[in-house]
């Protein structure tokens, strides 16, 4: 085992021996998928979660079956709250979200923003799967820092990873990963605002390509406006 990768488990371990009620937040991507890795070898008290917006592609849901399976792990999954849901889709429809920018935002803050309020309710710290090198808004990072909208500290394990290096350790260790990684899809979020990206593309540049680099944060990782 590299060394990168044991500061990494001491790193994980190290939260769960501070707080008691520790989570990962995962959308299932490959940065998501190392850390599920090592949370199930080294059997890290930390429990899983996704944010099933209901848009979702199919790749992601046959890659969380699997995950499942494998790993003899039980994922909570959250879903939107049916009546918000129907509100918003009364008032922009289906597809609303290409509108404009604030009704994507209305549509995250329904499909994501507002589950992932519930599924952090009564939790000490949760763990996300977020890079520096992701994207311009991810610049300014810290490793933890205290998440203020949610009331519990919040830890970046993998912010100072490359891609190359996340890619290596899910190479090595045969992790299983979502197949739309191999189809040109760096970064995968929800089906109707995710596309693939050509060589020489940021990484995070076939998700919402509509809209402008700075505005591109769903408001899982932003203080809410
Ligand atoms: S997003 O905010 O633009 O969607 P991105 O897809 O880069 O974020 O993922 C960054 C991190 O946010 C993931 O590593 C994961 O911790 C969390 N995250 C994103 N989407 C979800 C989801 N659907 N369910 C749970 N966690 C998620
Ligand atoms: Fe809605 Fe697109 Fe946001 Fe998913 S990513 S919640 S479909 S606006």
């Amino acid at each position: 085992m590299g060394q990168r990768d044991q500061l990494l488990i001491d790193e994980l371990q190290s939260i769960c021996e501070q707080y008691k009620k520790v989570v990962l937040a995962s959308s299932l991507g490959v940065e998501d998928m190392l850390l599920t890795h090592i949370i199930a070898q080294q059997k890290i008290p930390i429990s899983i979660f996704t944010l099933d917006t209901g848009r979702l592609p199919e790749a992601t849901h046959r890659l969380l079956s699997r995950v499942r399976e494998q790993y003899q792990l039980s994922i909570k999954v959250y879903v939107p709250e049916a009546s918000n849901l129907e509100k918003l889709i009364e008032e922009q429809g289906t597809n609303g979200f290409y509108q404009s920018i604030d009704a994507r935002k209305a549509c995250c803050r329904v499909r994501k923003v507002s589950p992932l309020a519930r599924a952090l309710e009564g939790q000490e710290a949760w763990i996300t799967g977020l890079r520096r090198e992701q994207s311009l808004t991810r610049q300014q990072l810290e490793k933890s820092a205290w998440d203020s909208d949610h009331g519990l500290i919040k830890y970046n394990p993998l912010l100072d990873w490359s891609r190359d290096e996340v890619w290596q350790y899910v190479r090595d260790h045969h992790v299983p990963y979502n197949a739309l990684h191999d189809q040109g899809y760096p970064s995968i979020g929800c089906e109707p605002c995710t596309r693939a990206v050509r060589e020489g593309e940021t990484e995070r540049s076939g998700r919402w390509w509509w809209e402008h680099p700075e505005t591109k944060e769903c408001g899982l990782h932003i203080a809410q406006q």
